[in-house]
């Protein structure tokens, strides 16, 4: 199916978020949708797929004005997308939320629904368990159930916004290769919107560059990943700096103590470490190996079954997450909407929740502190903005902004999560002043060049499992990419 964008025009109050977009996507082809933070690509998708109206211009499919008012009859239309958030229900299994999102569509239920839902997972290389619920499942995991949904109801145009890279570099191959014989053999087309450059070269036809709400330009590829950063910057971006830290007489942060670590599904068991002040941790991993569950046990929202967690010297086994943070801890969380940020609250209700801790709140003085993290962390949007109502990137700049700034251990889960990679290296370079001035960090991120750039250790977890690389600088990311793929035979020291 052939689509054609003509003179789109979109505006949130003052921002013009879409200015004027003209664009055609063929079908069987896979095209990037590229930009900074805020340039306007999710809302481009979102008008596309009938989650919200353009003010102004048209949609054609197949050389035919369309109009939709609402996801479902884009769906009909052949046009699905997966959210930069998933729209699940969270409290129904994979199965049950597979079938639940075909209500309406192309019906399908029972065991046909089951039957489906596998022959999908296999052919796309998705290890999900049609049982579990949707609260237990990674970001990454509930991703592939949205795609799964959207390719078992037969969409024409897939779009997808930022999916993570959570999956094995096996499975991803899986994926990349399934989709790219989808748009050969049947005349699906794909439209990526992602920060991820390696996987945009690896997977588009072509690619098409947004900045502030305008489109720059498109070009076929091959590209160089510099090439595309110039075309979305204007500029070549300098490759990050890695400095080597003296932690030898560094106080201890946090000690585990012969920890195992228990949750439903896993069990990370009997491990010992230490963390000092100064030092970052990268833990590496596919999505459920047990790195989450480790930060959470960082800071008291896992508990351990067995053993000791000293914060400070001080014995912590067992403390709640309020302990925890009023002893200097902090956690920020990958879903960010659900775990992190509140929907509804506005950016200064989100300061307020942070740091007024009275009965009595000073809004003032609320407003006041969201102005200057504003300003400090470059967020766009007002004290008065509501979270959602921001870009994915910019969501996640407020989170990291309402980290306390006196924390003694940040963990953090993903926290360049769908940032561009301008603004990722910028979050590091705050994350770097905070570990200056004595503050640990331990983070995930499926990204292993993240991981080898920025940590002085690396804990790589497989089922569970941790191998411990004692010093990043020597370990590159092809041993970690098979570290995380349960290939521990050479762990370099
Ligand atoms: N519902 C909304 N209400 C108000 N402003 C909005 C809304 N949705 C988007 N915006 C604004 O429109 C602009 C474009 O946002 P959009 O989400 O399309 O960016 P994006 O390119 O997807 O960015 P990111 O890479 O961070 O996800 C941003 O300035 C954002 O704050
Ligand atoms: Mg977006």
């Amino acid at each position: 199916m052939d689509i054609e964008l003509r003179h789109i025009h979109k505006r949130f109050g003052p921002v013009h978020a879409n200015n004027d977009i003209n664009l055609t996507f063929l079908g069987g082809r896979i095209y990037g949708v590229l930009g900074e933070n805020g340039a306007g690509k999710s809302t481009l998708m979102k008008i596309l797929s009938g989650y919200q109206p353009a003010d102004s211009g048209s949609i054609l499919l197949d050389g035919t004005e369309v109009d939709y008012r609402n996801p479902q009859i884009a769906l009909h239309y052949g046009v699905g997308m997966l959210q930069q958030d998933p729209l699940d229900v969270p409290a129904f299994t994979v199965l049950e939320n597979f079938i639940f999102g075909a209500i309406g569509a192309r019906g399908y239920r029972g065991h046909a629904a089951a039957r489906l839902l596998r022959e999908v997972c296999s052919r796309f290389g998705f290890e999900l368990d049609p049982d579990t619920p949707i609260a237990s499942l990674s970001i990454g995991g509930r991703q592939q159930l949205e795609i799964a949904r959207l390719l078992a109801l037969g969409v024409k145009t897939l779009i997808l916004d930022e999916p993570t890279t959570g999956i094995s570099a096996e499975q991803k191959t899986i994926l990349f290769n399934a989709l790219k014989s989808l748009a050969k053999n049947d005349g699906l087309s794909v439209l990526l919107v992602s920060h991820k450059l390696e996987d945009v070269i690896a997977l588009c036809d072509e690619v098409a560059v947004l900045r502030a709400g305008k489109l720059v330009g498109t070009r076929a590829l091959p590209a160089t990943p510099s090439e595309l950063v110039a075309l979305m910057f204007g500029q070549i971006l300098e490759p990050a700096q890695r400095i080597a830290v003296n932690l030898d007489n560094a106080a201890e942060a946090i000690r585990f103590e012969n920890v195992t670590l228990r949750s439903k599904r896993l069990q990370v068991k009997d491990f010992n470490l230490n963390v000092r002040a100064g030092e970052v941790i990268g833990l590496a991993g596919l999505d459920g190996s047990g790195q989450e569950l480790f930060l959470r046990a960082c800071v008291g929202l896992a508990k351990p079954a067995v053993g000791h967690i000293h914060f400070e010297g001080r014995d912590m086994t067992g403390a709640s997450f309020r302990q925890f943070l009023a002893a200097g801890a902090a956690f920020s969380a990958a879903g960010r909407l659900e775990e992190g940020l509140i929907a509804g609250l506005t950016l200064t209700e989100h300061t307020a929740l942070m740091t007024e801790h009275h009965p009595v709140i000073d809004w003032g003085r609320a407003r006041q502190r969201t102005i200057n993290r504003i300003q400090t962390y470059h967020v766009r949007g007002t004290p008065e903005s509501q979270i959602e109502q921001l870009s994915g990137g910019n969501q996640q700049r407020m989170l990291m902004a309402l980290m306390p700034e006196s924390a003694v251990l940040l963990a953090l889960e993903q926290p360049t999560r769908g940032l561009d990679v301008d603004s990722a290296r910028w979050i590091w370079q705050q994350l770097m002043v905070r570990r200056d001035i004595g503050a640990a960090i331990v983070f995930s991120s499926p990204d292993l060049d993240e991981i080898v750039t920025y940590s002085d250790r690396i804990l790589v977890f497989y089922a569970g499992r941790v191998t411990e690389i004692p010093d990043a600088r020597q370990a590159t990311i092809d041993q970690l990419g098979r570290l995380i793929g349960g290939h521990n035979e050479e762990v370099p020291r």
